[in-house]
C-alpha cells in the first residue's frame, strides 16, 4: 500500500490532474475501465512517475489507508456505474471524489447512499479546463469535512494560487454543495461569455470596428477593473488568424453549444424563486442561436438597420466599458444571491466570502473582482445583496449610466443585447421600493378571487370587482 491517491479515468481532465498531483509530490496510481485508454497513456503516464493498475482490485489494494480516490469520468450514469463497480472494493472511513461537472441533486443521492455504508462521498466542482488541471484548478468540494481534512493537505498543494499565495480552495460544506458552487460557478460563466460576446457584436457593428480594433479594446479593459480570464482570451480569439490569413473568429458559425451547468443553474433559479435573470437568459441566447433556419428566414423578411458609424466613439466605447463591468457585477450579484438562498434553503451554511476567494484564480471567471467581492463578504457576512456593499455602492452609482446609454442605443440601432438589457432591468427593479405587482395582484383578484395583501393594514384581501 504505497499510494496517497488514485485516480479513476484517463481523460485529458484526470491525466493532467494526476500529473499535477505527481508533480507535487504525491505517489498517484490511476486506472481507466477502458484498456485501450490505459495503453495510450501509459508512457506518458510513466514518464510523470505515475503509474497504471491493469485492474481495479490492483488499484484499490495499492492505495494507503484510508483510501481517497478521485474519479474524473462522465457525469450521470457513467459515475453510477463506477461507484457501483469501486465501492464493495473499499473499506469504511474511505473517501470517494467526484470530480466531474455533475448536478448537484445526484451528489447528495451518491452521499447519502455512500454514508450509510460507511464511505465517504465528496462532489468536487473543479474549473480551469485542461489547462487548470495541470498548472492548478479551483476547487470547490463539498461533503463529510472530516473526509476534506484526509485530502485537504493534497487539494491545497495542486489548487491554483491567489497573489496572495492562498490555495483556491476550501471546503464548501455537506452533501451536493460543492457541484453547486460549480454549477454557479458556471451559470456566472455563461452570463460573463455572453456580456461579452454582445461587447463585442456592438463594436462590430455599432461602432464599425476591425478584429485588431476590438482586440487592443478588450486588451486595455483588461488592463483595469475588467481584469480577467475571459477578457484576455477574448483580445487573443479577436487578433487570432488561420494559416491562410484569416481570422479564425469570422469562419465560426454563430450556434453555440452546452453542456447543461447554465441551464441548471436558470432552473434552480426558478426553483427557489431568485432572480437569475442574466445568467438564464444568457442560456437562452446558446439556444436562440441554434435556431438558424428560423433565424434567416427571419432575417431576410426584417432589415436590420444596425446604423452608420456615430462620431463620439471612444465616449461611446467608454459607455461600454461601464455598462459591461455594472452587468458583470449585477450577474455576481445574482449568482451570489442564489447561493445564500441555497444556503439558508439546503441548510449548508456556506461562506459566500470563501466562495468569492476560491474563483479568484484557477476557474474560468476569474477576475480582479473577485477580489472586492470577498471584500464585501468578508467586511459583512450577513450582506445580502453585492450592490448593497459600501464599494459597489459606489460602483454602481458612477457606472449606471454608461450601462443605461448602451441600452438604449442598442435599442435604437437594433443591435440584439439581451443580456445587457436584462442587467438595467433588474438593477432598476430592484431598486423600486414600490413596483408594478399590485397591478398583477389586482388582477389575480379580479378573475380568480386570489385574494391581495394592503399597505394600509394586515390581512388578506378581496373585492368585488363587478
Ligand atoms: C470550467 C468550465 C467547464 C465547462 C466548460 C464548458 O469551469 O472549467 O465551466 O467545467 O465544462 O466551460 O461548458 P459548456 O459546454 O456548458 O459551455
Amino acid at each position: 500500500m504505497i499510494y496517497d491517491i488514485g485516480i479513476i479515468g484517463l481523460g485529458v481532465m484526470g491525466t493532467n490532474i494526476a500529473k499535477n498531483m505527481s508533480r507535487n509530490g504525491f505517489k498517484v496510481v490511476s486506472f481507466d475501465f477502458f484498456e485501450d485508454v490505459r495503453s495510450n497513456r501509459d508512457d506518458e503516464l510513466a514518464s510523470e512517475g505515475i503509474d497504471i493498475a491493469d485492474s481495479l482490485k490492483s488499484f484499490v489494494d495499492g492505495l494507503k489507508s484510508p483510501r481517497n480516490i478521485l474519479m474524473l469520468v462522465k457525469a450521470g450514469d457513467v459515475t453510477d456505474q463506477t461507484i457501483e463497480k469501486v465501492s464493495p472494493l473499499l473499506s469504511p472511513g474511505d473517501t470517494l471524489i467526484d470530480g466531474g461537472n455533475e448536478g448537484y441533486e445526484n451528489t447528495s443521492r451518491r452521499n447519502k447512499a455512500l454514508t450509510a455504508i460507511d464511505i465517504n462521498f465528496i462532489g468536487m466542482g473543479v474549473s480551469g479546463g485542461e489547462e487548470g488541471a495541470l498548472n492548478g484548478p479551483s476547487l470547490m468540494p463539498g461533503g463529510q469535512k472530516q473526509a476534506y481534512e484526509n485530502v485537504r493537505p493534497l487539494l491545497e498543494k495542486i489548487a491554483a494560487k491567489a497573489d496572495d499565495g492562498k490555495p483556491c480552495v476550501t471546503y464548501i460544506g455537506e452533501d451536493g454543495s460543492g457541484h453547486y458552487v460549480k454549477m454557479i460557478h458556471n451559470g456566472i460563466e455563461y452570463a460573463d461569455m455572453e456580456l461579452i460576446a454582445e461587447s463585442y457584436y456592438f463594436m462590430k457593428h455599432a461602432l464599425k470596428m476591425s478584429n485588431d480594433e476590438m482586440s487592443a479594446v478588450f486588451s486595455e479593459w483588461n488592463q483595469g477593473e475588467l481584469n480577467s480570464y475571459l477578457i484576455e482570451i477574448t483580445a487573443d480569439i479577436l487578433k487570432f488568424k488561420d494559416e491562410t490569413g484569416n481570422y479564425v473568429l469570422d469562419t465560426i458559425k454563430d450556434k453555440a453549444g452546452q453542456k447543461g451547468t447554465g441551464k441548471w443553474t436558470g432552473i434552480e433559479g426558478l426553483k427557489l424563486g431568485i432572480p437569475s435573470s442574466i445568467i438564464t437568459e444568457s442560456v437562452f441566447v446558446r439556444y436562440l442561436s441554434s435556431l438558424s433556419e428560423e433565424r434567416a428566414r427571419i432575417s431576410e423578411t426584417y432589415d436590420s438597420e444596425m446604423g452608420s458609424l456615430p462620431e463620439n466613439k471612444s465616449e461611446i466605447l467608454e459607455d461600454l466599458k461601464k455598462a459591461l463591468y455594472i452587468s458583470k457585477l449585477m450577474s455576481y450579484s445574482q449568482g451570489f444571491r442564489l447561493l445564500k438562498e441555497a444556503s439558508d434553503t439546503y441548510g449548508w451554511h456556506l461562506n459566500l466570502g470563501d466562495i468569492a476567494m476560491i474563483w479568484r484564480k484557477g476557474c474560468i471567471i476569474r477576475a480582479q473582482f473577485l477580489e472586492d467581492i470577498n471584500h464585501a463578504f468578508k467586511s459583512d457576512t450577513e450582506l445580502s445583496h453585492l450592490i448593497l456593499d459600501d464599494y459597489f455602492k459606489e460602483v454602481v452609482s458612477k457606472n449606471h449610466i454608461g450601462l443605461r446609454k448602451i441600452a438604449s442605443r442598442a435599442i435604437d440601432k437594433e443591435i440584439p443585447m439581451p443580456a445587457f438589457l436584462s442587467a438595467i432591468s433588474y438593477f432598476d427593479n430592484m431598486k423600486q421600493r414600490r413596483g408594478s405587482s399590485s397591478m398583477i395582484q389586482a388582477q389575480r383578484d379580479y378573475f380568480g378571487a386570489h385574494t391581495y395583501e394592503r399597505t394600509d393594514k394586515s390581512g388578506v384581501f378581496h373585492t368585488e370587482w363587478y
